[in-house]
């Protein structure tokens, strides 16, 4: 793969994908650097800024979102906002540590609209060719991570990695087949427990949420400890 962005300096505008733009064989930091100066669809233009995974490059967990929120676009991190502290309370629930874990978004760039009164930015779904463009950036992220545990949190997510005929909603907290990790899963987005229509729904679902995590956390604890018997026959 060429990486006309960074050997110029300049990025293209108008390209139809990111995939030009990757760098190979180069650290996650230099990767995230790379992004920032990601022209590949029209949304960096109504953000401020590129949203890039965070986490350590050993991590054995990936959750990947959908796209950053008004939060992230501010703070340049994933997950920060209303639906990271949902995302912060399950995983601690589930007993999994988030700095053990990469987190990362389908769509780097924040898209929404103002509200009627021009005050509030309102989330909008990213369109399929902002996905498609923006793909290439997470394959780089998670063959640079190879976690053993990839989840995908919303339809977004598990669509773009899992194919469209993905249901979150049939298929959530069971371990699929794919190539992208040995261990595969869909769930819920956290956004949606925040949708909640009262305090007992809100309840059910986040139970739900965090019974899905205990399973990643359970595979987890399952595979470390194999792996530690294996190191004493080493
Ligand atoms: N929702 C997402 O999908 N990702 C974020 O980073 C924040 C909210
Ligand atoms: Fe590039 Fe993705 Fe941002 Fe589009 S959303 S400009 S593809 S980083």
């Amino acid at each position: 793969m060429k990486s006309r962005g960074g050997r110029s300096g300049r990025i293209p505008e108008n390209e139809t994908s990111a995939a030009d733009l990757i760098p190979t064989n180069v650290s996650l930091a230099a990767l995230c650097s790379a992004a920032a100066g990601c022209r590949a669809c029209d949304l960096w233009k109504s953000a401020t800024q590129t949203v890039f995974g965070e986490g350590s490059p050993k991590s054995a967990i990936m959750l990947v979102g959908e796209q950053p929120g008004d939060k992230e676009d501010q703070t340049g991190r994933p997950f920060v906002g209303p639906a990271g502290k949902i995302l912060d309370d399950a995983l601690r629930l589930a007993g999994i540590d988030r700095n053990q874990v990469y987190v990362t978004n389908v769509v780097k760039h924040f898209r929404w609209s103002p509200d009627e009164r021009g005050k509030r930015r309102i989330h909008k779904r990213p369109r399929s060719c902002e996905i498609q463009a923006c793909h290439p950036w997470l394959d780089a992220e998670i063959r640079l991570v190879q976690p053993r545990i990839l989840v995908c949190m919303g339809a977004t997510a598990a669509q773009a990695l899992l194919g469209n005929n993905f249901s979150v909603t049939r298929q959530r907290g069971r371990w699929v087949r794919s190539s992208l990790a040995p261990k595969v899963m869909g769930t819920v987005h956290p956004s949606s427990i925040l949708r909640a229509r009262d305090s007992e729904s809100r309840d059910s679902q986040m139970q739900a949420f965090v019974r899905d995590l205990d399973a990643v956390a359970r595979t987890l604890k399952v595979k470390d400890s194999f792996r530690d018997e294996l190191s004493l026959f080493a």
